[in-house]
């Protein structure tokens, strides 16, 4: 394919990146050093939307309790949420699940080697598949997640707007032409990662480390003197806030009264205290007499990408007896080690 016209393209840039890359990236991240897919698969989805220093611990358990994708596809899904609980974006853990049943059935257990095969298994996107196989196969395929965008964006002075799908269409043609075209084993996993690391290390949104930046005399947008100018987006995410209460059923003995929720939704497949959209629905649950006792507790705000929670707990006692339909009572032993939305595990935690 021949490189998208109207632009010249800065020489040499993939032969920086690796240099780069190589001297001062990042090299020793528990997911570098191997070229095993189901290690490098597990750390990308992991690290999606999250950073680095939240995905460690939780990147070492699951390894430890899920060596290889045959272990992860005979699990039950609760327990990988129960895994997953507190990396947030939940969906991620359920498409990885089901993403791992697909390699063992559709695949022998091997996972694709090309980012077209990979990209239709469930919770690969494009820019993760290309991550994969750049890593473990040496494939020529491009990244593009938020971080590369912005440098790209920026190297490029590539200031269409990327909210619409035919600009973002052409700086994905740009990446594909920028890619390294030479000693494709050792120069195109780190190439992938240098990338990666420029745009969580040096060219970062806000006061871009330009001074030392490898590519800086190749980059239009510094040369500019606006780097920050890109990339350009101007569909906003609209934010909305929803009141959430939270029914905290106890039965005297530290036990809990938890319910699985639906899929899909917000914390879909975990285990939660009983959600309502007002204090009044949450009353008419409870038997007569506990609602003479119900303890409104502080309420608080959980952060969604989209949305804020304010979740308002309400304590109440009731007979062990007591059962609201679905769900059932979980012992203080018990609840702990269920796949629970981080909020709710702190909440229970500071009341325990
Ligand atoms: N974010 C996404 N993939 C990554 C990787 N391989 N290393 C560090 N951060 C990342
Ligand atoms: Fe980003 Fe500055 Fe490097 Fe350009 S020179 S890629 S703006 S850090």
């Amino acid at each position: 394919m021949s490189p998208p016209a109207g632009r010249q393209l800065p020489p040499d840039f993939a032969g920086r990146v690796v240099a780069w890359q190589r001297s001062h990236g990042r090299n020793a991240l528990p997911w570098q050093n191997t070229r095993d897919p189901y290690r490098v698969w597990l750390s990308e989805i992991m690290l999606q939307q999250t950073q680095v220093s939240a995905v460690l611990g939780y990147y070492d358990r699951f390894l430890a309790r899920f060596p290889d994708v045959q272990a992860l596809a005979a699990a039950a899904l609760d327990e990988v949420l129960a895994l997953w609980s507190g990396l947030g974006y939940y969906s991620r853990a359920r498409n990885l699940h089901l993403c791992a049943q697909q390699v063992v059935q559709v695949h022998g257990g091997a996972f694709p080697q090309t980012a077209a095969v990979l990209q239709t298994l469930p919770g690969i996107g494009p820019s993760t598949a290309a991550a994969i196989s750049s890593f473990c196969f040496a494939e020529r395929a491009a990244i593009l997640d938020g971080n590369v965008k912005r440098v790209l964006t920026r190297v490029l002075a590539f200031g269409a707007d990327l909210s619409a799908g035919a600009n973002e269409r052409a700086l994905w043609e740009h990446a594909r032409a920028l890619l390294p075209t030479r000693e494709l084993h050792e120069d195109m996993p780190r190439y992938t990662q240098g990338l990666m690391d420029l745009g969580a290390t040096v060219c970062l949104p806000r006061n871009p480390s330009c001074l030392i930046c490898p590519v800086q005399p190749q980059c239009v947008a510094a040369a500019q003197g606006q780097p920050e100018a890109y990339p350009v987006k101007t569909r906003k995410l609209k934010r909305s806030a929803e009141s959430l209460w939270l029914l905290h059923a106890h039965a005297g003995d530290g036990s809990v009264w938890l319910q699985k929720r639906p899929t899909p939704g917000v914390w879909g497949g975990l285990y939660c205290l009983p959600v309502f959209g007002s204090r009044d629905a949450l009353e008419e649950a409870l038997p007569g007499p506990a609602r003479h006792a119900m303890r409104d507790v502080d309420a608080f705000v959980h952060v969604l990408t989209h949305k804020d929670l304010h979740l308002h707990p309400v304590q109440a006692m009731v007979g062990a007896d007591w059962n609201a339909g679905e769900g059932g009572w979980f012992g203080a032993t018990e609840w702990p080690a269920l796949g629970l939305p981080a909020p709710v595990r702190k909440f229970l935690e500071g009341v325990a």
